[in-house]
């Protein structure tokens, strides 16, 4: 798109309210609208579109913002830039004008229809889970910021159901020792469950299949399960999936750790794939009673046998809780930190001179999943082909 000229066609963008349900974070925090409303632009709010996350539409009014009724025609239609959280639905993107641009999640299952109405519509997308892990990137990494706030969210959960204290208490009643928690998977979020698990006073341990992990669990203060496995570390510092061999010897390995855990906390995860399974039934049924045990990857497919999103069940005296969307759970800072993610990402092409793409930069050549109708990344491309 040619940057419009700045006296004339200010960028008009436009804030959308979520419509998923359960979904309480917003895409743009009053802190960041305020200065894109400085440097020339034009944005628009839906009416209540920050309410759960505590942004009220007079802040945004305070900011030099337009709030707009919910469900304003304006608010799609007028835009250039529109900004979200989770993708947007296709009778959404049916009301946006040609060459406009998204920005937000786009990806996951079940939103292929979302893509192909971005194709359809002729709008460009840029998807926040396609960040470049590169340093340059970091201010923009949503999936980041989200995990961090997920690993809290996952320890506290642990804690709260626990039936018994996390820290050690030394009292005239008498000692209690602390709780034992492990943690499986040492990626973003994993290690916030560690930081948080230790900040309440557990003794916590934690494995992980890539061999960076270690280093880094041990300097949370925890200690790393070498369980004499080979590693595995597939490309951008991810993990690969595993063979069914060696996820049977994890599991071997796992058992006799996981059988004196009071609490358990499963994170692992392998990009574009179901999540590992990496505990079964037969191994929740060796856990002290009482024992906890939250799946952070209950949502795509458990870390753990029997585990749902959004519930929590009870297996053989444990408690087995399936985490569903928590950074939604913690809105307010998950929001303000991912709509700084946007911004800076958007501060790419977004000047007091208008918008321009420039998709020789890696990180908006990465991000940059639909182009003016034509999408451009592979794997979803391919995905496109497959379903027909
Ligand atoms: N900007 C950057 O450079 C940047 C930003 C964020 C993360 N990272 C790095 O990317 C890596 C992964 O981050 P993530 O948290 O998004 O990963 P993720 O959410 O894809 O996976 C979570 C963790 O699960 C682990 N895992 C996968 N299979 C497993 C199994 N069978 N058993 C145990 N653990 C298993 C992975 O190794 C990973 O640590 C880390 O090295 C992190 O430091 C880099």
């Amino acid at each position: 798109m040619a940057p419009p000229d700045r006296e004339e066609t200010p960028v008009r963008v436009t804030l959308v309210a979520e419509t998923r349900p359960g979904e309480r974070r917003v895409a743009l925090t009053p802190e960041v609208v305020a200065p894109l409303v400085e440097q020339g632009h034009e944005v628009s709010v839906e009416s209540g579109a920050g309410a759960a996350a505590l942004c009220a539409d007079e802040d945004y009014r305070e900011t030099g913002a337009q709030v707009l009724p919910a469900g304003d025609d304006a608010l799609l239609a007028g835009a250039d830039i529109v900004a979200h959280v989770r993708p947007l639905l296709p009778d959404q993107i049916a009301r946006l004008r040609r060459g406009a641009v998204t920005v937000g999640f786009v990806t996951g299952p079940g939103e292929l229809d979302g893509i192909r109405a971005l194709r359809g519509c002729g709008t460009t997308a840029l998807a926040m889970e396609l960040v470049p892990r590169i340093s340059r990137a970091q201010s923009m990494d949503a999936l980041t910021s989200q995990a961090l706030v997920a690993g809290y969210r996952c320890a506290l959960e642990a804690a709260m159901r626990l039936p018994r204290f996390f820290p050690l208490f030394m009292t005239a009643a008498g000692t209690v020792r602390p709780a034992k928690v492990l943690v499986l998977g040492a990626g973003v979020a994993g290690l916030q469950a560690i930081a948080t698990a230790k900040r309440l006073g557990a003794v916590v341990e934690a494995y992980d299949v890539r061999p960076s992990s270690a280093d880094e669990v041990k300097s949370m203060g925890a200690t790393f399960l070498d369980l004499g496995l080979d590693a595995i570390e597939g490309t951008g510092g991810y993990a690969r999936e595993q063979s069914e061999d060696r996820a049977a010897r994890q599991q071997e390995a796992l058992t006799p750790y996981i059988s004196k855990a009071d609490a358990l906390i499963t994170t692992a995860a392998v990009p574009g794939r179901p999540a590992p399974r990496l505990v079964t039934r037969a191994m929740l049924a060796g856990m002290p009673a009482g024992a906890v045990v939250v799946d952070l990857a209950a949502e795509s497919g458990g870390n753990v046998e029997g585990a749902r999103p959004g519930e929590t069940l009870d297996v053989d005296g444990v408690t087995l809780h399936g985490m569903a969307d928590p950074a939604s759970a913690m809105p307010v800072d998950a929001s303000r930190l991912y709509a700084k993610n946007v911004t800076n990402l958007l501060a790419l092409g977004l000047s007091a001179e208008g918008w321009s793409l420039d998709l020789a930069d890696e990180v908006l050549d990465g991000v940059c999943i639909v182009h003016e109708g034509t999408v451009r990344h592979a794997p979803t491309a391919a995905l496109l082909e497959e379903e027909g």
